[in-house]
């Protein structure tokens, strides 16, 4: 639904979303007033209840207890508050697991995963479906039709905190999974490679999950092992929303994702896009050292991409500091209000976070939250308030979509294949090639849309393949259309190699990408640990500044495609490094070693000027400048997380939202602040 040209919206929400998981039932029914007053007063407009509350909602097998319910959701209507309501399935009960303890999931190591914490599922458990769609058809019935009900959020974060199970229940599944997608159990050797350490089968009865081997197991039955799992989640969700599709029709159906490629690896989004009425996100931020409102615009960015480029919504966030991560900083002054103002400008119809009030007890006591511990004389509480003030001037954006300049193939299924044992490099890592060639945009100022390597890609100018391993024929035929029909294309190492069994593509590599890119790889050269090499560019080349290369090496033989920087060293010394080819009216470019930072932006910046995109340099580092288009007008939105204060040339005058004031030719956007311009026109 997602990919139609409007995504449904929370029913009766007429604003932009703001507000965060709201979890009553940890505290007595006297605080419920003071926090829907607070509500009010920091201008919270829905909030997401009962996602953990089975064991309040069903407290013995079949008798429960709606009345707390009842009376919250009243309260929140009569305040004007929607209500995302929660199906609890991600907690089931301890009942439940007494009566069914092999609903527990098995660890790879045959461990059982214990009770006393959540997420603790096997999803093929025939009990445990049943148990879930029984609550779910139970809430549904009840609240169908309450006042209050603005959308379904079905359990919470499918794949986190384990996505699999190894257990023979999954064993017997798995079985069946494979028969769809294999037909017999001579294709499923085939696809496998099973003549390969003698691991042939002769009945799929003899298949278990890939469970801890004394060596690296088959890579092939791994794969499809992630791709079963999570189908195995899809089909958990699709049943409880047509649940309630069925009994609580036209209200949508969402459930969390958590798109940033290092807080969810199991999960491939492009599928679950499909399946969800609205896409939702969660997103934290992993303070590394990393800079980490690139990774949230990336994130956004991937969030939008699988809604089909629709309207999406940021279900939880952090006003500040989580809990979970070695060290939990705070977030600095502004930055709440940045990161949130960020993922709307990037398609959100909204802000939410995780949660309402800090809980006193539980693993989660130190996660920060819209109301602290600290109370509403705190800073986070008055950035709350502003921050709800100004979203509550930004409705106009309701519905306009962010407008993107240039595409990033994204495929978690290659991710999964490629993240899998003895490969040529331990330190190749499919995330980090995503990570720095989105930065790298990132820092030339262009927005970014994420696409399946199988979609159209003509919209776009300019698109970029970090380490695309797997890809199919149908990628490499796509890919040449692109190209030839005027496209730029740039194509990182370790790309098209294999199919969609993890089997290398017939002829020298790079498979199904030797056309488009107009060479073939003769031998792949991993570099040692902290090794690098040196790329200049050979006589008769365009000049260049030389590159440093670390990581990995090729040895290119071209086979039309001209040498644009050449190894100076190592061991493909004087062969091709980075290739430019020209096919059809476009062109494609291959970069056959690990660049970085300013190295990889020289060669990107060359690829932009093909793709006749004009260089944005007026614009500061660190600034943000994203805009989002539609029947209400165009709005651009400037972030400023840079220290210093910076100015936006504007193409058209306009009205600055958050403060009212006219916007001319230069917009002033001070260090730490946001600017949203409705550009006239
Ligand atoms: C999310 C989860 C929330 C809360 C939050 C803390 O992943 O959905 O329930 O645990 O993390 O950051």
């Amino acid at each position: 639904m997602p990919h139609s040209e409007s995504a449904p919206t929370p029913v009766g929400l007429h604003k932009l979303a703001f507000g965060g998981d709201y979890n009553p039932e940890q505290w007595p029914e006297e605080v419920w007033h003071e926090d829907v007053r607070l509500m009010r007063e920091a201008g919270v407009t829905m909030v997401s209840v009962g996602i953990f509350s089975w064991a309040l909602l069903e407290p013995e097998p079949g008798r429960y207890d709606f009345g707390w319910l009842d009376r919250l959701l009243d309260l929140l209507h009569v305040n004007g508050i929607r209500a995302d309501l929660g199906t609890p399935t991600v907690a089931p009960p301890a009942w439940f697991y007494r009566a069914h303890p092999e609903a527990l999931p098995l660890s790879r190591d045959g461990v059982r995963y214990a009770f006393g914490s959540r997420g603790a599922i096997c999803h093929s458990s025939a009990p445990y479906r049943a148990a879930a769609a029984n609550i779910t058809e139970q809430l549904a019935r009840r609240y169908a039709s309450h006042p209050a009900l603005a959308m379904w959020h079905v359990h919470n974060e499918y794949g986190v905190p384990i996505s699999a199970c190894y257990c023979d229940n999954c064993a017997v599944h798995f079985r069946h999974w494979l028969t769809g997608r294999h037909g017999s159990v001579d294709a499923v050797n085939e696809a496998w490679g099973t003549a390969f350490w003698g691991q042939r089968y002769n009945t799929l009865d003899e298949i278990d999950p890939p469970r801890t081997t004394p060596t690296v197991g088959n890579p092939a039955q791994q794969l499809d092992y992630a791709r079963f799992a999570d189908a195995t989640l899809r089909e958990n969700f699709t049943a409880e929303r047509d649940i309630l599709h069925r009994l609580a029709p036209g209200i949508p159906v969402t459930t969390n994702f958590m798109t940033a490629l290092s807080q969810c690896e199991s999960i491939d989004y492009w599928a679950w896009g499909r399946e969800v009425d609205l896409v939702t996100n969660d997103h934290y931020l992993i303070t590394d050292g990393r800079r980490t409102h690139v990774n949230l615009a990336m994130a956004a960015d991937l969030t939008r991409s699988v809604a089909g480029g629709a309207p999406w919504l940021l279900l939880e966030h952090s006003t500040s500091g989580v809990n979970w991560q070695p060290r939990n900083p705070a977030k600095r002054p502004g930055e709440m209000a940045r990161n949130s103002l960020s993922h709307v400008a990037r398609g959100s119809e909204g802000a939410m976070f995780f949660q309402w009030r800090q809980s006193r007890r539980g693993a989660e006591k130190f996660h920060s939250a819209m109301v602290p511990h600290a109370g509403t004389d705190s800073r986070v509480w008055r950035e709350v308030s502003a921050l709800g003030a100004d979203l509550g001037l930004l409705d106009g954006i309701r519905g306009t979509r962010t407008v993107a300049d240039a595409a990033m193939l994204w495929d978690w299924q290659s991710w999964w294949a490629q993240s899998l044992e003895w490969r040529p490099s331990e330190d190749h890592d499919a995330r980090e090639r995503a990570d720095t060639y989105y930065a790298s945009l990132y820092d030339q100022h262009l927005t970014v849309d994420f696409a399946h390597p199988e979609a159209d890609l003509s919209a776009y100018p300019l698109v970029v393949v970090p380490a695309l391993y797997l890809a199919t024929e149908e990628t490499g035929r796509n890919l040449r259309r692109y190209v030839e029909n005027g496209g730029t294309l740039v194509v990182s190492y370790f790309s098209g190699i294999v199919d969609a069994d993890d089997a290398v593509h017939p002829g020298p590599y790079p498979g199904v990408l030797r056309d488009v890119l107009g060479l073939t790889v003769e031998e792949f050269s991993p570099l040692g640990e902290g090794e690098t090499v040196r790329l200049t560019t050979p006589e008769g080349a365009p000049e260049g500044p030389d590159l440093t290369g670390d990581v990995w090496t090729d040895v290119v033989i071209p086979r039309g495609a001209e040498t644009v920087w050449s190894y100076a060293d190592g061991i493909p010394a004087g062969r091709p490094a980075v290739t430019r080819h020209q096919l059809g009216k476009g062109t494609a470019w291959y970069v056959s070693t690990r660049l970085s930072g300013p190295h990889l932006d020289t060669v990107l910046d060359r690829a932009r000027a093909d793709a006749g995109i004009a260089a944005r340099t007026g614009l500061a580092h660190d600034v943000e400048v994203v805009r989002r288009a539609g029947e209400s007008g165009t709005y651009l939105f400037a972030i400023n997380h840079s220290g210093a204060d910076t100015e936006v040339a504007l193409d058209a005058p306009g009205t600055e939202l958050l403060t009212g004031k006219p916007a001319a030719d230069r917009l002033a956007v001070p260090a730490g602040a946001v600017r949203v311009v409705r550009l006239d026109g």
